[in-house]
C-alpha cells in the first residue's frame, strides 16, 4: 500500500511538474492507546505513529521565488511567493501548509522556491490525525532542505501553531509528536507538561489493536473541539484561582475541583473530573503496557469510552454503538472511541485468534443498525517522519 503511495505521489509530481521529484517524504497517521483531550491539560497520552502516511514528493527549485504545492487527492495545486507574508485562505488544506511557513518565518527563518505534489493513506476525518501529518511533514521537509536547524519538538511545535493560527483548531501537542517522534514497534508516553517522552514495547503478545473506522467524519473546526477547551478553561481558572499554589493541572485533587463546583457549573465540572480520572488512567495504562497486562490496559480503555461518552461528551451513537457491541464479542479486552471523537474511529484490543471473528460480526450489526459500511484498519506502530529512501527503509 505504501509502494504504490510513493509510485503515485511520484508520478503526480510528473505529471503536474513536468520533471522528476528529487526526495520523497513520509509522514504518519497515529493511533492514540489511551489519554484522550488531556494533553491540552498537562497530561500524559500514549500515542504512536502508524503505517499510513502522507507522501511528499519534492524538488528544491533554485532562484525561484515561489512554493508550489498539488495536493493529488484534490486534484488541486496552490502557490504562494515565498518572501511575502501569508494569511489563511479558504481551501482549509491549504491552511495547514501556509500556518507552517508564517510559523517559519516568524522564527526568522527564510526558504527558497519548491514543488511539492502530496497523496495520502490516511483517511481524512476518521481521527488518524492527517492534519498533524501535513503540517509537520512540510515543517520536517522546510527544515531538512533549507538547513533551517529546527528540533524535532520545535517542529511538532510549528506544527501545532499553524493549527492555532491558520486553520482555528485549538488542538494539543500528541499528534504533532506522534507523527514527529514515532518509532517503530514503540508506543509513547508522552507528558504534556513537560515535552519529556519515554517508549514502551507495543509487542501484546497475543492481542492485537483494531480500528473500526464509523466512516462518521469530522472536522475540528466545526465538531465542538474548540468547546470544549473552553468548557474545560473555565474549570481550569476557578481552580488556579482558588488554589493558586498548583503549578500542573493534573495535581489538582478531585475534592478541589469539588470546592469549585458550584461556581464553575455542571458541564465544566464534568469535563475537568473526566480529565483527572483520564490522566491517571494513563499512568495505569503506562503500568499495564510494561508488565505486560492486557486484560488491565483493556479496562482501562472501556473506562475511558465511558468517560468520553458520558463526561466529556465526545462520542456519538454510532461510535457508542460500536464500542457496545465490541465488548460483547469473545477475545475483547477494551474498546472506546479514539481522538478527539465526534466520529471516526474505535480502537480495540482484541486477542488475534478472535480478530476475524469480531470483525465480521460487528461490520454486519453496524450495517444493520445504521445502514453504513464501517471500514477496519490492522495498522503497523512505525517510524516517525523520515525521507524515505528505497534501500533503507522497510515499508
Ligand atoms: C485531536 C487533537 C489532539 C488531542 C485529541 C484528543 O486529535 O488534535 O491534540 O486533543 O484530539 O485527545
Amino acid at each position: 500500500m505504501t509502494e504504490k503511495l510513493i509510485n503515485d505521489t511520484k508520478e503526480a509530481f510528473q505529471k503536474a511538474f513536468q520533471k522528476e521529484s528529487e526526495h520523497i517524504y513520509l509522514s504518519p497517521g497515529r493511533i492514540n492507546i489511551i489519554g484522550e483531550h488531556v494533553d491540552y491539560s498537562d497530561g500524559f497520552v500514549l500515542p504512536a505513529a502508524i503505517d499510513k502516511y502522507i507522501c511528499f514528493a519534492v524538488k528544491k527549485i533554485d532562484n525561484s521565488e515561489t512554493c508550489t504545492f498539488f495536493a493529488k487527492d484534490f486534484n488541486e495545486s496552490f502557490s504562494f511567493n515565498i518572501n511575502e507574508k501569508q494569511t489563511p485562505v479558504p481551501q482549509t488544506w491549504v491552511n495547514y501548509l501556509l500556518g507552517v511557513f508564517n510559523a517559519v518565518q516568524e522564527e526568522g527563518k527564510t526558504i527558497g522556491g519548491l514543488e511539492i505534489a502530496f497523496s495520502s493513506t490516511i483517511p481524512m476525518g476518521s481521527g488518524l490525525s492527517s492534519s498533524a501529518a501535513l503540517e509537520c511533514g512540510f515543517a520536517f521537509i522546510l527544515n531538512q532542505i533549507f538547513n533551517l536547524g529546527f528540533s524535532k519538538k520545535e517542529l511538532a511545535v510549528i506544527g501545532q501553531k499553524s493549527e492555532h493560527t491558520f486553520v482555528g483548531v485549538k488542538c494539543g501537542i500528541m499528534d504533532q509528536f506522534a507523527s514527529v517522534f514515532g518509532k517503530d514497534g514503540k508506543v509513547m508516553m508522552l507528558d504534556c507538561h513537560s515535552l519529556d517522552h519515554q517508549y514502551y514495547n507495543a509487542d501484546l503478545k497475543g492481542f492485537e489493536f483494531v480500528l473500526f473506522d464509523s466512516c462518521v467524519k469530522h472536522t475540528h473546526l466545526t465538531s465542538g473541539y474548540n468547546d470544549r477547551r473552553k468548557d474545560v478553561d473555565n474549570g481550569k481558572k476557578a481552580l488556579w484561582k482558588k488554589f493558586p499554589h498548583i503549578v500542573k493541572f493534573r495535581d489538582f485533587s478531585v475534592e478541589m475541583l469539588d470546592e469549585v463546583r458550584e461556581e464553575i457549573g455542571e458541564i465544566s465540572y464534568k469535563r475537568c473530573l473526566y480529565l483527572l480520572n483520564e490522566i491517571e488512567r494513563v499512568e495505569q495504562a503506562a503500568l499495564a503496557l510494561s508488565e505486560n497486562n492486557v486484560a488491565r490496559l483493556g479496562k482501562l480503555l472501556t473506562e475511558t469510552h465511558a468517560g468520553l461518552s458520558t463526561e466529556f461528551e465526545v462520542s456519538c451513537n454510532e461510535l457508542d454503538f460500536l464500542v457496545e457491541q465490541t465488548l460483547k464479542e469473545q477475545g475483547v479486552l477494551g474498546a472506546r472511541i479514539m481522538g478527539g471523537g465526534f466520529g471516526g474511529c474505535s480502537i480495540n484490543l482484541i486477542k488475534e485468534d478472535d480478530v476475524e471473528n469480531v470483525i465480521n460480526t460487528i461490520r454486519e450489526k453496524y450495517e444493520d443498525e445504521f445502514n453504513i459500511q464501517m471500514k477496519v484498519y490492522q495498522v503497523k506502530i512505525s517510524e516517525g517522519i523520515k525521507e524515505y529512501t528505497p534501500n533503507e527503509f522497510s515499508i
